[in-house]
């Protein structure tokens, strides 16, 4: 399974990628806004940065505008998706710029009719965003499980981007599951980083090391 970082902020970025286990990055306007600074130079950073998909949101709500949006974003650099709301005019400027080549993330999913929808109209990622379902006592994961089954019944090549993770344990069942993507706040990886069996076993090697190096 991929891991995505989510996030608009480069030094976070930066100081993830070289572990790499970093496949893409994505962003939305709430992280974009809380960066300030030109929005699309930002964007361009982050695609040199991590040299794989890096989805950049439109915030045109017709149509007409999140085409000419999604093309502008797409001229950012070969790595950019254009991520566009699951609206009715969401999923027509999706079917527009898909059939141009443009990757399309398809975003806010929160049921597996409209992510079967943004499928169908070629979207390369759906997200559906686990926590925000998890937050309103519904079963983020249990939809997670369901796009899967639906896409294994057909031939689409849409991939399941996991969002809005709040910790490791969705990552755990989305690997579980099948899902194509994770994306994660950089706190939610680091989280899995860590174990206390492993600082107390390194740190007993290192003592056991260390009083046999004193002892020769
Ligand atoms: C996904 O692409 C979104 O940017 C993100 O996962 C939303 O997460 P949130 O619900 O924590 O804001």
């Amino acid at each position: 399974m991929k891991l995505f970082l989510d996030t608009g902020n480069l030094k976070e970025i930066q100081a993830m990628v070289p572990l790499g286990i970093v496949d893409g990055v994505t962003t939305n306007p709430s992280l974009m806004a809380k960066e300030g600074g030109d929005p699309r130079a930002i964007i361009k950073a982050i695609c040199d940065v991590v040299q794989g998909p890096v989805s950049a949101e439109v915030v045109a709500t017709e149509w007409e505008g999140m085409v000419k949006e999604g093309r502008e974003l797409a001229a950012i650099d070969p790595h950019v998706v254009v991520k566009v709301p699951f609206t009715r005019d969401g999923v027509r400027a999706t079917k527009i710029l898909a059939d141009e080549g443009t990757r399309v993330n398809v975003t806010l999913i929160f049921s597996a009719t409209q992510a079967l929808l943004a499928a169908k109209v070629g979207a390369a990622y759906v997200s559906p965003f686990v926590g925000r379902l998890d937050d309103i006592a519904s079963d983020g994961m249990g939809l997670i499980r369901e796009i899967v089954e639906i896409f294994d019944g057909y031939p689409f090549t849409t991939e399941i981007l996991v969002a809005s993770v709040r910790g490791p344990m969705h990552i755990v069942e989305a690997a579980r599951m099948g899902a194509d993507v994770c994306t994660c706040p950089s706190s939610v990886i680091e989280a899995c980083f860590k174990h206390p069996l492993t600082d107390i076993g390194l740190e007993k090697f290192l003592a056991d090391w260390a009083k046999a190096q004193a002892g020769k």
